[in-house]
């Protein structure tokens, strides 16, 4: 069979194979991206579905706008709102499946072949996939513990003038980095002074374990004058209250927003209107605030035990910034005293020793730094965590 050329620009992930390893038996894995399945509040998600049911079965199980259920459109804005975007109302935001589709539709509407965007390097890895589908030239910027280098950033901007920047800038998947509010507005400005689409994809801020991270960058928009005509924000209940119920979010300008809803009518018509009924009475019966104070402490202490954990039992082998939400520890072997400093070796023996995670490589769109891996402290409990850092140090 002859293939769509634009297949040719990616590959099955690296990630994905590694996946197939973790079926072995009392494998404990640091390697998925998911949340812990035992914190979804069943019973408040099985009271908003039956509400759903018994108020409005014919639009909960009918065909709906493409824009997304009107009343979830409203809750969502309202939620956004609630986290400092004071002037998001309904019609600036398009419901979608998952925020990963609002990636897609961002590939979909904004690149061409050729086109140049830049990411963070590390970066989501499914962003890399989707964005080379599209035939995306890839640039990568570097980031520390505050996020992307800045004056790198623009640098980047005014050698390559790309079609767009893609963000994650609070506790960011591979790289738990959460962006200060300096570069926060400064990127805002960037955006304004280059005329480019900066893509902020938020589905981890609300996933905070001390203090409150920055404003985001929509948030931050009302400061920076012209800066919301450049911005498009993402965001998800994935990863606070269930991936599966594919509910995500875009507030983009006017534009862009009806050609990502024109290029979701092709794609699946609109997310399900039963999960966005569900999802919008879940919402209105004012639960997530409980949600969020239980996923937070609970995804606080696991991280806190895996920090704890690697520094006592892998010592200097290892670098790597205390993550302050997220998911993730992203970390760097240093080869300290004869000791491994390859990921993708480390992470066999690993598999050998009964713990698995992700190498860092695949998650850099060039430029890979090899000596990087990413640890998931979301679904092991405590006790489990330090039983498989046990084991990494084993594999050392
Ligand atoms: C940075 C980032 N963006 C987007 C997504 C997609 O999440 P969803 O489609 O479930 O909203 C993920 C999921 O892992 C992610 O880590």
């Amino acid at each position: 069979m002859q293939f769509a050329d634009r297949l040719k620009n990616v590959e099955t992930s690296a990630i994905r194979e590694l996946f197939k390893l973790l079926g072995k038996p009392g494998i404990i894995s640091f390697a998925g991206g998911f949340p812990d399945s035992a914190m979804f509040d069943v019973e408040g998600i099985r009271e908003a579905s039956n509400q759903a049911l018994n108020e409005e079965p014919g639009a909960a199980l009918q065909y709906g706008a493409t824009e997304g259920y009107q009343p979830l459109r409203e809750q969502l804005a309202a939620f956004m709102r609630s986290k400092g975007a004071l002037d998001v109302a309904p019609e600036n935001l398009i419901v979608t499946t998952g925020s990963q589709q609002a990636l897609d539709l961002l590939g979909k509407t904004m690149i061409s072949p050729g086109d140049k965007v830049i990411v963070e390097g590390p970066t989501f890895l499914a962003t890399i996939q989707c964005f080379r589908l599209y035939g995306a030239q890839l640039i990568s910027a570097p980031v520390d513990a505050h996020g992307v280098d800045t004056d790198k950033l623009e640098q980047l901007i005014a050698e390559h003038q790309p079609k767009m920047v893609y963000l994650i800038p609070t506790f960011g998947n591979p790289s738990g980095a959460l962006m200060s509010l300096e570069r926060r507005k400064r990127v805002l400005e960037l955006a304004v002074k280059y005329q480019t689409l900066v893509v902020e994809d938020d589905p981890y801020g609300d996933l905070y374990f001390g203090e409150a991270p920055p404003p985001s960058m929509l948030a931050l928009s009302s400061q920076v004058p012209g800066s919301r005509e450049w911005l498009a924000h993402c965001g998800s209940l994935s990863k606070v209250l269930s991936p599966g119920l594919r509910v995500g979010w875009m507030v983009a300008p006017p534009a862009l927003l009806a050609n990502a809803t024109m290029c979701k009518q092709f794609s699946d018509a609109h997310t399900s209107t039963f999960a966005q009924a569900t999802a919008a009475r879940y919402l209105k019966a004012g639960r997530m605030p409980a949600t969020l104070a239980h996923v937070r402490q609970v995804y606080a202490e696991r991280a806190q035990a895996m920090g704890n954990a690697l520094r006592r039992e892998l010592g200097d082998a290892i670098e790597f910034v205390q993550p302050q939400g997220g998911l993730f520890v992203w970390a760097r072997l240093t080869g300290a005293n004869g000791k491994i400093s390859n990921g993708a070796e480390f992470a066999k023996r690993a598999i050998d020793k009964g713990v698995a995670f992700v190498p860092g490589v695949p998650f850099y769109a060039a430029d890979p730094d090899a000596s990087t891996l990413r640890l998931s402290f979301a679904t092991a409990d405590v006790a489990r965590i330090e039983e498989g850092v046990t084991r990494l140090a084993q594999a050392l």
